[in-house]
């Protein structure tokens, strides 16, 4: 690894000649090495910088290496420690495998074996401080802290999240398509006591019935057709963590119960086991529905509905918070400034007024769509009004291709006018899908697609 530190090796052994082997051996094969001649030494060394490996001989005077290693765990759990044991001393090495040592290597010592063993923990440890530091950003990248929120809703919602974070409440979040629902989620779980466990995320909209129930609860061989083998569901995964429901109010009715009986019981079984399995697992769930409609119609149970909503955090439409498009603004064009390696940019008045103006039927989302494009398409150090989409300046089909007739090729000018249809479809059907889909005669699959592309809707289905 390039510019990683020295992987560093503690050699302890009594004897000078076995000492200055090890650690000249060591040292040649380009590991940090240094030596200490006693147990008592080697705390001292420990003590002072903790080592990746401590090598120890197990028979030395004073504090031999089994008090060594018990004293090595004490002062961190996590130390890794290999016992040198004289040759034919099955017993010690037992006790010292017993004790938390890392593997043992007998005497006279093979330096290719030595050389494997520490090549092997050096893999080991790499992989997990990279797991840690790859932990501690994701819980920087998702602290509550770098949620924008200047209006009351958004206020509202974050002290929200900061209370129900340590606790282990289910949290239902709502809001429409592109609020920030997900963002919410994450930052529940990284805020909680189960930060260092995993968050799972299952989209309940992506896959048919029988899928789904597997991916959550999973199955075993033969459960049905195409179960080769057997599979660990997304409950089970997120044991002792998060899992994210995504999408909950398409949960079909068969599933709706079984989620009751796991948000009551803790219990499931995997399809086709009789065995119950015990979980313990936080429940966020997140949907776009107006579930309390969705049980009028008979279509979302009532029962579960109560369940989940202990905590219920809703995310008010980008339009009815104003107060966050500035803010927000500065916040995505930092964030693609950086992502682009781009100068400094600031944005003109014109530029954020009209920004300012819109109505976002795609929320956040869309917004940080247009600011990103707007980052990569604006040259100088100001973002202007033409490096805006034309759909913000509401203009009619005629003044749109006068101005898409500078400079813009014909597929560009297509893919504006479609994104400005799409934009005002959605508005006057207030975001139902159906609907637009149905005002602008084409399916609603065709419309998910548009949307996605042009940066006003769902996202694909994540799992982390
Ligand atoms: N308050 C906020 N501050 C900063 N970024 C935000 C904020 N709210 C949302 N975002 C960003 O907007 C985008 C959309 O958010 P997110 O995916 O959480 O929305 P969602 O409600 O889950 O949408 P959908 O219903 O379509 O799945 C993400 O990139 C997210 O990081
Ligand atoms: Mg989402």
């Amino acid at each position: 690894m390039k510019g990683a530190p020295k992987f560093q090796v503690l050699v302890v052994d009594d004897e000078q000649v076995q000492r200055e082997m090890l650690e000249g051996f060591l040292a040649k094969q380009g590991y940090g090495v240094e030596a200490a001649a006693s147990g008592a030494q080697a705390i001292e060394k420990y003590k002072g910088s903790p080592f990746d490996l401590v090598l120890t001989d197990y028979r030395m005077p004073g504090m031999d290496g089994l008090q060594l290693l018990k004293e090595l765990k004490r002062l961190n759990p996590e130390a890794v420690a290999v016992m040198l044991t004289a040759f034919g001393t099955v017993g010690t090495a037992v006790a010292a495998m017993k004790e938390g040592a890392y593997d043992y290597l007998t005497k006279p010592i093979d330096l290719d074996e030595l050389l494997l063993l520490v090549q092997r923990v050096e893999r080991e440890v790499g992989l997990t401080r990279e797991n840690r530091e790859l932990r501690a950003q994701l819980r920087e990248k998702f602290k509550v802290d770098f949620i924008v929120s200047a209006s009351r809703g958004m206020e509202e919602a974050l002290n929200l999240v900061k209370r129900a974070a340590p606790s282990t409440a289910t949290v239902l979040i709502l809001g429409e398509s592109g609020t920030g629902k997900e963002l919410i989620a994450r930052a529940i779980h990284y805020a909680s006591p189960r930060v260092e466990k995993p968050l799972v995320k299952v989209n309940c909209a992506a896959l048919p019935e029988n899928l789904l129930e597997s991916e959550l609860f999973g199955h075993e061989k033969g459960a049905f057709t195409g179960a080769v083998g057997r599979r660990i569901g997304r409950f089970e995964q997120a044991d002792q963590g998060t899992i994210f429901l995504d999408e909950i109010g398409d949960l079909s009715p068969a599933l709706q119960s079984k989620l009751l009986r796991v948000l009551q019981e803790k219990e499931f079984e995997r399809v086709g086991s009789g065995q119950t399995l015990k979980v313990d697992v936080r429940v966020v769930a997140a949907t776009n529905r107006n579930l309390e409609e969705a049980i009028q119609k008979g279509t979302f149970r009532e029962d579960l509905y109560y369940r989940l909503n202990v905590v219920t955090i809703s995310l008010p439409p980008l339009r009815e918070r104003k107060e966050d498009i500035p803010p927000l603004i500065e916040h995505f064009i930092a964030k693609y400034t950086r992502e682009n390696e781009k100068p400094t940019l600031s944005i003109s008045k014109e530029a954020r007024d009209l920004l300012l103006s819109y109505n976002y039927p795609g929320n956040i989302r869309e917004l940080e769509n247009i600011v990103e494009r707007a980052v990569v398409l604006s040259r100088g150090d100001t973002i202007t009004t033409k490096d805006l989409p034309l759909n913000l300046r509401e203009g009619k089909v005629e003044d749109l291709m006068k101005e898409t007739g500078k400079g813009r090729s014909l597929p560009e000018t297509l893919e504006e006018i479609e994104r400005l249809r799409i934009a005002q479809a959605l508005q006057s059907s207030h975001g139902v899908q159906t609907k637009a889909a149905e005002e602008l005669g084409i399916s609603e699959r065709v419309l998910r697609y548009k949307m996605k592309k042009y940066g006003i809707g769902d996202k694909d289905c994540i799992v982390s």
